[in-house]
């Protein structure tokens, strides 16, 4: 469920779009911006259900979006289902350029870290997670809001989100407790960012 306010924001986004092209003359807006009332244009996000893209690698970023506009992944409120078809995809490479070019969030201030950080090693997320060394296709998850995170891998665990490539996240995700998200998502969220 989303609340009413991202509800709002989001009739705003759609239904002033037209008009603010015609009167303040928007034509050469470049494509990220209509991304910048939930992700902000930096890609530092300020809510935390609206993942941070700053310094996510382009080609994750990409993946997403063709993921979201051909419906293998989806959210409840179906933000990012409608707002990839506002801008076209040939902009794709361009906007998703733009968020991995941005400084790399700043870790959020989450508290106790130290049984997240043993089960991220135990678990083997490190293999494909290590912070700042990453494959194209993969995403950092350091300094991410612990609520988005918590979701994600929730979704993954319960095939909600099922867009990974080989089924590799719900494999990882299998059998994972609640208890463990919760510590993995804190633990991660609290963490600065490596770097590459
Ligand atoms: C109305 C709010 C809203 C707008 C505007 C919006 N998004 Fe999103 N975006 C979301 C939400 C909510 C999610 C998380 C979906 C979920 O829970 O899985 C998301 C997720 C994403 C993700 C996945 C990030 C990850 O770590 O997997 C990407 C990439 C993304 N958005 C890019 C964009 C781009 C590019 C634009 C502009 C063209 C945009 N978004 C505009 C709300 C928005
Ligand atoms: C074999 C490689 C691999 C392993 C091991 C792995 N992941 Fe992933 N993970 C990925 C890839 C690739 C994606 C992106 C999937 C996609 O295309 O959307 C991802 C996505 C995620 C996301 C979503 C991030 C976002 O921005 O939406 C989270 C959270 C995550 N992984 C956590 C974990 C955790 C926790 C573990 C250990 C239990 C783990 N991963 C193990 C490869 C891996």
């Amino acid at each position: 469920m989303y609340s009413r306010a991202s509800a709002v924001l989001f009739i705003a986004l759609c239904c002033a779009g037209p008009a603010s092209a015609n009167s303040i003359g928007t034509e050469h807006e470049a494509p990220y911006e209509v991304c910048a009332l939930c992700h902000s244009l930096d890609g530092n996000s300020r809510m935390a259900k609206f993942p941070k893209l700053a310094g996510q690698p382009a080609p994750y970023i990409e993946k997403q979006l063709y993921d979201f506009l051909e419906g293998r992944r989806t959210n409840g409120g179906g933000q990012m289902a409608a707002i990839v078809t506002e801008i076209s995809t040939e902009d794709f490479a361009e906007v998703a350029a733009w968020f991995a070019s941005q400084t790399a969030p700043a870790p959020n201030d989450q508290g106790d870290v130290g049984a997240g950080e043993a089960a991220f090693r135990q678990l083997g997320c490190l293999s494909c997670h290590a912070n700042g060394q990453l494959e194209d296709g993969t995403p950092h998850l350091t300094a991410q809001h612990k609520i988005y995170l918590k979701k994600q891998m929730t979704d993954f665990r319960d095939g909600r989100r099922d867009n990974d490539l080989g089924a590799i996240m719900r494999s990882a995700m299998t059998g994972i407790s609640d208890a463990q998200i919760e510590d993995l998502a804190s633990y991660l969220s609290a963490t600065q960012r490596g770097t590459p």
